[in-house]
């Protein structure tokens, strides 16, 4: 039988159709896990430094503890990319720490943050290498500054003293610590950060040494799933995201913690492949003492070609609020691990 050139042209639009939905399907949905949800904890680095303190204040009712390597605090871009190139990174002594804490109080005030009295018993850890030339490590001090007005101060632990380059330091990944290893950044400190502030903020952990293999799973899932009204994409975000799955976590037996990891700028997906997510050095942690780590992607776009997390206001003013577009679709990936229903968190 002979077909047509548009009966042709027909069957080939049907077809990449079909391909194209498949493969969309192929990427499996998040599952939930046995989670305590008393334990869920955030951390990142750099962008997702800046993004796991806003998801740790604007949350905070849900976190108890955040890791902060080579961020700045709270709301320090105030939503300008120039303040956060500026003041965040380059001339961090000029932030004003009493400024951004009024931020966060009205923020507060009108429902956009947690009350920040739910801060007042979590851990917290910063990271800042004394080398970093990306951002300089004053503004981990001025983490720890924004931290203490509202925690206990035996609960914040600062490490400054590291000669690490900007990136994230492992145990025994990566490149040299003290250079800045911009195809990965992850640079090789002897160091691992994921079990130093694991550690501090669950408290007891196990550690791993340099022959520990990560034996769990390390499983992709659709983020598309966790955005109502429009593609990912529109809000800078991966349609893929990683979760990986301790063996101690998988077969249900055990109640687990929950991480939720952000990779830094140019360091999601589209740039490295897997090597944040399987290099980082949280995994070996999580499978040691049973903890699943979340870690959400972003892409590149137009308004953020870097690939980073939204600190500075690119994806709206509502960036650092619970009204946030990747704040809010990173919560529902949380809910959906601790097995909430969605509806409750709308
Ligand atoms: C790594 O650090 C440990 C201490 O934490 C030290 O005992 C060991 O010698 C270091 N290894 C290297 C290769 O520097």
């Amino acid at each position: 039988m002979a077909l047509s050139v548009s009966e042709r042209l027909l069957c080939c639009l049907v077809l990449s159709v079909w391909s194209t939905s498949t493969s969309i399907q192929a990427v499996p949905r998040l599952a939930p896990y046995d989670v305590d949800r008393a334990k869920v904890s955030v951390s990142g680095v750099s962008s997702g430094a800046c993004m796991a303190t806003q998801y740790h204040v604007v949350y905070s009712r849900e976190i108890m503890g955040a890791g902060i390597i080579a961020g700045a605090p709270f709301m320090c871009s105030g939503g300008l990319a120039a303040t956060a190139l500026g003041t965040c990174m380059t001339t961090p002594s000029m932030i004003s720490v009493p400024a951004l804490e009024a931020i966060t109080t009205s923020g507060a005030l009108f429902g956009n943050v947690d009350a920040t009295y739910h801060m007042r018993n979590d851990r917290v850890f910063i990271f800042g290498g004394t080398r970093d030339s990306v951002v300089n490590p004053v503004a981990s001090q001025k983490v720890a500054q924004y931290y203490h007005h509202y925690m206990t101060s035996s609960h914040i632990k600062a490490v400054l003293n590291i000669n690490a380059e900007h990136g994230m330091p492992t145990l025994n990944y990566g490149g040299a610590c003290a250079q800045l290893n911009s195809k990965t950044y992850l640079n090789n400190c002897n160091y691992s950060v994921a079990f130093q502030l694991l550690n501090h903020i669950y408290g007891g952990l196990q550690a791993p040494h340099s022959k520990t293999q990560a034996n769990g799973q390390l499983l992709h899932f659709n983020q598309a799933d966790f955005f109502h009204l429009a593609l990912p994409s529109a809000y800078s975000m991966d349609s893929v995201g990683y979760i990986y799955v301790p063996s101690g976590c998988a077969d249900k037996q055990h109640k687990c913690k929950l991480h939720v990891a952000f990779h830094g700028c140019k360091m999601g997906r589209v740039f490295v492949g897997e090597e944040y997510v399987r290099h980082a050095g949280y995994n070996e942690v999580g499978d040691l003492n049973n903890i699943i780590i979340l870690y959400p992607q972003v892409i590149s776009t137009l308004t953020n070609p870097q690939g980073c997390w939204d600190w500075f206001g690119y994806t709206g003013s509502l960036f650092a609020t619970n009204k946030g577009f990747q704040l809010t679709a990173v919560r529902r990936m949380v809910s959906r691990v601790l097995g909430s229903s969605s509806s409750v968190l709308g």
